[in-house]
């Protein structure tokens, strides 16, 4: 898989250097590149924003950085080689993720979906965002997804990519160790994951449930799973099925 991540701040990504997706790109399955923003400006002083028409507070970004260097991260990709990879329908189309909290939620599915994708582009907005008609522009180009990691705002960006990148990327076969971690953990059948523990048995006056000592691994797979159910009930109700 071939990532993109475009931004004024290229060290705030400076992450993706470590752990599994260090590694990943270390083995080849990830090509990652970080493209500084103002790199692709013009002026003197490589201005990114400017002020809203219709006013309010804070500053835009302006168009045409965007769209520059958009054009340098697709001409990266094979070029005239390769005309099929950016027309309108094709599967090959790369996608380009917009962080913003106006986006779409991104979830675990979201992680899956975009696993399976040959290259993702994140353009990382800060300001008040980026000027609408970056996005309209770029969907003769890529699959425009603006996404949310929830609701809440950041300042920018950056931060909400690195947690996009490592949702999606720990999913690319290859990149986890043992791929069983990934179908016992939360999300992966709707649940909260059950409890974990560790040695000793007993720690601080504190007793590891005695079912998980019992060697009977239906009982620990029924035991399991109420826990899931309870957790689930308890801290996200909305993940639950309404009654039938
Ligand atoms: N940028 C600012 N807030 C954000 C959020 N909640 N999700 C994605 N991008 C953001």
């Amino acid at each position: 898989m071939r990532i993109d991540v475009v931004s004024i701040f290229p060290e705030y990504l400076a992450a993706l250097d470590l752990s599994l997706i260090g590694k990943a790109r270390a083995s080849g399955l990830l090509d990652l590149t970080v493209h500084d923003l103002r790199d692709f400006t013009t002026d003197r002083h490589r201005t990114v924003d400017d002020t809203p028409y219709g006013g309010g507070a804070g500053m835009v970004m302006k168009p045409e950085p965007w769209a520059q260097a958009l054009t340098a991260v697709l001409d990266g990709e094979g070029g005239a080689a390769d005309p099929g990879g950016t027309t309108a329908g094709d599967q090959r189309r790369p996608v380009l993720i917009i962080p913003s909290p106006a986006g779409e939620v991104f979830r675990q599915a979201t992680a899956h979906e975009l696993a399976e994708t040959d290259h993702l582009v994140f353009a990382c907005g800060r300001y008040e965002g980026i000027d609408e008609r970056v996005a309209l522009w770029a969907a003769e180009r890529f699959d425009v997804r603006p996404m949310s990691i929830g609701d809440y705002v950041l300042n920018g960006g950056e931060v909400a990519t690195l947690a996009m990148v490592e949702a999606i990327v720990r999913l690319i076969p290859g990149v986890i160790g043992n791929p069983g971690s990934l179908t016992e953990e939360s999300h992966a059948d709707g649940l909260l994951e059950y409890p974990m523990y560790t040695k000793p048995a007993s720690w601080r006056g504190l007793d590891v449930p005695d079912v998980l000592l019992s060697g009977d691994h239906g009982r620990i797979a029924r035991w399991r799973h109420e826990q899931q159910l309870t957790r689930t009930a308890e801290r996200r109700p909305d993940l639950l099925p309404p009654p039938a």
